[in-house]
């Protein structure tokens, strides 16, 4: 399976940190935060990556990580040319790439302890999401499960009212149909095709699996999760591994 990084959108929640830099060359401690999901998806097996990042920062992301071969893993890039257009659409530019096969997609400020190789060896069809319990589930994709607790009914995007206390995680794995259920998005509220979107077409279709993420997860656009990762990799000094 081939895997993309979404590396790009403006970081808005991070200025004025980003007002010059892009989000994803911050530092999390001793790495620049791209480095974690390119390192969470080589640990999955998933050795040649997409990167999409948005046009102004293209070239520091190419100057800064080259080939890839520094990191176990073969690089290409590819351009977003509005970049915040959504989630969704920067995943559009990865067509091609993805070559009609199945993909690993990972949103750039996303940090894994869990390692996915079981996961992404086991994928067969639909789409795979990756659930963690937040005390803040507002701040995410929220699902929202059947009586029975073990279907998926919906995904809602940063509900104002959660239905359950679950993140949807920023890392998916799908089958092909991915691109043509992004043909069919319309921008939300906020002007973005919305990723959720897109996964909610798979829930109708009945084809969405879900498990839970085990270890500790980050999502690093905010000051104080940005923080709160950057300590919790000074304890491992650059990964999970406490001291
Ligand atoms: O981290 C998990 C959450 O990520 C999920 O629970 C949500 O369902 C999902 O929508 C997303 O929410 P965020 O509000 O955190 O998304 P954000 O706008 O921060 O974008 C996440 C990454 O996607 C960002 O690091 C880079 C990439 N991106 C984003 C936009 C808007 C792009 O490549 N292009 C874009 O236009």
């Amino acid at each position: 399976m081939k895997g993309i990084v979404l590396a790009g959108g403006l970081g808005t929640r991070l200025r004025p940190l980003t007002l010059i830099t892009n989000k994803h060359l911050l530092p999390v401690y001793n790495k620049p935060m791209i480095v974690y999901p390119i390192e969470t998806l080589r640990r999955a097996g998933v050795l040649e990556i997409l990167v999409v990042c948005g046009r102004e920062h293209a070239g520091h992301f190419i100057n800064f990580l080259g080939s890839g071969r520094e990191y176990g893993v073969k690089l290409s890039y590819a351009v977003q040319d509005k970049n915040n257009a959504g989630i969704a659409d920067a995943l559009s530019y990865s067509e091609d790439f993805a070559d009609k096969g199945d993909i690993a997609v990972i949103l750039g400020d996303n940090i894994f302890e869990d390692d996915f190789a079981h996961a992404v060896k086991a994928f067969k069809t639909g789409v795979s999401i990756f659930l963690k319990k937040v005390k803040d589930p507002g701040r995410y994709g929220v699902p929202v499960f059947d009586v029975t607790g073990k279907k998926i009914i919906k995904i809602e995007e940063k509900p104002r009212d959660p239905k359950s206390n679950y993140a949807q995680t920023g890392l998916y794995l799908f089958d092909n149909r991915i691109f043509s259920f992004i043909k069919k998005l319309k921008p939300s509220k906020r002007g973005e095709l919305e990723m959720t979107d897109a996964i909610n077409q798979y829930v109708r279709a009945g084809t969405v699996n879900f498990s839970l993420v085990k270890g500790r997860w980050y999502d690093t656009g905010t000051i104080d999760s940005l923080l709160e990762a950057a300590l919790q990799m000074q304890k491992g000094d650059g990964s999970f591994n406490s001291k």
